[in-house]
């Protein structure tokens, strides 16, 4: 097994920009048993600077082999995550910090990842995925982009990641890396020093995955629990071992004892197909979301915001007022239900104000508003990250519903 720290100094740097060490540091503690609210408030480490990620001592670890030299090379990128995370009391159900383990402990943790791939490897964050922000998105689709671009021994792609936030990165790299190439997204519900963590399973089963030919064309996959899903319809539905869903549609298969099996192709535009070119994007249009309940009279938009989401199944008659005004002011409305569960019909998409443009009921009073975006089965979070991307072609909403049409 051939593994390589490649100039993590320089990826962080270029990925966290002006961001503070603090998003470097482990962020708060949780138990395996409750493990929420760590990454609610990652809390800054003033002893875990970049330099001190990019120092972190590397084990000992098996040497190429002549065997290995045939295998599939495959790129592991950390973030961080209770993948990595460390109790202060290994072996217990105690409180643990994620993204503490360098990409190298963990890799180093499964040996029998050396069966299947020659495993690269890089330390792009080391944090709670909470801290994980639409720059980190950006940063680390250009260094998958750039990986692929430059790198065509790189077989696949897998991305460790905290699992509160793992669904929106994956949606995010699922729309712009421009390759057919697997990206795995994984991570693990316990942390690595814990009572039968997942990591280990999780990571292999991931690098398995990214290494097979069979994985080309099937968009960004996240691998938990033996499962592929599909990165546009993974959820995190419970912070237990198995709480990752697609929900009625969107898995693709299992990794077996032979290896992945493919059952399901995603058919939506994704990988090599994407239009969105995030080459030279730095930021991304500011978008909001909300949701819509009973006795609720709307939302206020700020000076910046471009975009609006919405969750809801109906709008109350003042909600549809204040949306159907927000729309007037050029704002982009995309009206989600909230499972995502729902597939709009795409007519609606479209049509005038009082047609169902804007929801459900007889329409709202006044001039004509742009059509507010109807959704086909995707998380209102989703909604926002392709609304976001939307926003950097084109302000048109019918425009922006053939994007939510196709991908
Ligand atoms: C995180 O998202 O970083 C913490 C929770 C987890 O990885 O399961």
């Amino acid at each position: 097994m051939k593994l390589k720290l490649i100039n993590t100094v320089s990826i962080l740097n270029f990925v966290l920009g002006g961001l503070t060490v603090g998003l470097l540091a482990t962020a708060g503690c949780t138990s395996a048993s409750t493990p929420a609210p760590i990454a609610a408030t990652p809390a800054p480490t003033a002893s875990r600077s970049p330099a001190a990620v990019a120092q972190s001592p590397t084990p000992a670890r098996p040497q190429p082999t002549s065997q290995s030299a045939a295998l599939p090379k495959v790129l592991v990128i950390a973030t961080g995550g209770t993948i990595a995370g460390v109790q202060a009391a290994p072996g217990t159900l105690g409180p643990y910090r994620a993204g503490t383990k360098s990409v190298n402990e963990i890799v180093d943790s499964v040996p029998e990842v050396a069966r299947f791939a020659t495993i690269e490897t890089e330390q792009f964050s080391n944090v709670a995925s909470p801290a994980i922000m639409p720059s980190h998105w950006i940063g680390l689709a250009k260094r998958i982009n750039q990986v692929f671009r430059e790198r065509p021994d790189v077989a696949g792609v897998v991305v460790t990641h905290g699992t509160d936030r793992l669904e929106e990165t994956a949606f995010f790299l699922y729309l712009t890396v421009k390759s057919d190439k697997p990206v795995v997204v994984v991570g693990a519900q316990r942390p690595a020093t814990g009572i039968s963590p997942d990591g280990p399973i999780n990571l292999l089963s991931a690098v398995r995955t990214a290494a097979a030919p069979q994985s080309r064309g099937m968009g960004v996959m996240v691998v938990m629990d033996d499962r592929i899903l599909s990165a546009r319809e993974n959820r995190k539905l419970y912070p237990r071992n198995g709480g990752f869903s697609t929900g009625e549609m969107g898995m693709l298969g299992v990794v077996a004892g032979g290896g992945p099996e493919f059952f399901f192709a995603p058919v939506r535009k994704h990988g090599a197909q994407t239009e969105f070119d995030i080459t030279n994007i730095e930021t991304l249009p500011k978008v909001d979301l909300t949701f819509s309940y009973p006795g609720g009279d709307g939302y206020r938009v700020g000076p910046d915001t471009k975009g609006l989401v919405v969750s809801t199944t109906g709008f109350s008659p003042s909600e549809r007022d204040s949306f159907t005004e927000i729309r007037r002011k050029g704002i982009v409305l995309v009206q989600a239900f909230p499972s995502g569960e729902n597939v709009a019909s795409t007519l609606r998409g479209g049509l005038p104000p009082g047609t169902g443009g804007e929801g459900r009921g007889p329409g709202a009073s006044g001039p004509p508003a742009p059509p507010a975006v109807s959704v086909q089965h995707l998380l209102p979070a989703k909604c926002r990250i392709l609304l976001m991307l939307a926003l950097t072609k084109t302000q048109d909403p019918k425009e922006i519903q053939r994007y939510f049409n196709e991908y």
